[in-house]
């Protein structure tokens, strides 16, 4: 938002927007602050009644990033905030409905924890400065319940993968951001630190174009 990543602020007024893999739509929440017309999408019906509970006047759409219920060419616009695409196993399918969806000239703004993460343990303190895992393996992290289900999936790209997803996808990346840990956050929180933060990238964010 600060970043204006999707352009100056007083340019999104009466911009359609779809924001992927929304959870409870806090992007959607200030774009529409903005003036946009936001439209909210994410897979759990769990986490948009979150949305719907927190408010917002702009639609919130139940369904998969792979398969967008939207005509061609009908949003200026689309982010997400760590949304959709860690959590599919093709994300090219994810980005290149995004492209379908959006017009010619349209930003799609997305972010993501940043792939070296992947190599080092989930931890705030010391212990997560050590490398424990290949940043080269995208053996996907899976969580299973009592009966061997898989109910948490997060599939690892390197930086490079991502980048060649997003040409493969018919995008342009006009931007890879690596936002630095801001002086005045001392918080922790999962693996969340200014001891990391300052050494080592927290998010990856995609700046792309639809030509
Ligand atoms: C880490 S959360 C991020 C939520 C929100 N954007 C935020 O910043 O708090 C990831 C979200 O992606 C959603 N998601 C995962 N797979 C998806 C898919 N295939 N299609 C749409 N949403 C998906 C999840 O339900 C979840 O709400």
């Amino acid at each position: 938002m600060e970043a204006e990543l999707l352009g100056p602020p007083e340019d999104l007024k009466g911009k359609q927007v779809l924001e992927i893999g929304a959870g409870a739509a806090q992007c959607s929440r200030w774009l529409a602050a903005q003036g946009a017309h936001p439209v909210a999408l994410d897979i759990s019906h769990r986490q948009l009644q979150h949305a719907l509970r927190i408010g917002g006047a702009f639609p919130l759409v139940c369904a998969d990033a792979g398969a967008l219920p939207f005509a061609d060419a009908s949003f200026d616009l689309a982010c997400s905030a760590y949304g959709a695409l860690p959590f599919v196993a093709d994300p090219v399918l994810v980005l290149r409905e995004v492209r379908r969806v959006l017009r010619p000239g349209g930003r799609f703004v997305f972010s993501v924890t940043h792939p070296i993460r992947w190599a080092f343990p989930d931890e705030p303190g010391p212990e997560g400065l050590s490398v424990s895992a290949s940043y080269f393996d995208r053996t996907p992290y899976v969580e299973q319940d009592d009966e061997g289900r898989a109910v948490y999936v997060e599939h690892h790209r390197t930086l490079g993968d991502r980048v060649r997803d997003v040409v493969a996808a018919g995008l342009r990346l006009v931007d890879l951001v690596e936002p630095e840990w801001p002086a005045w956050n001392t918080s922790e929180w999962g693996g969340w630190s200014p001891l990391r933060g300052n050494l080592i990238p927290g998010s990856a964010i995609f700046v792309c174009v639809r030509d």
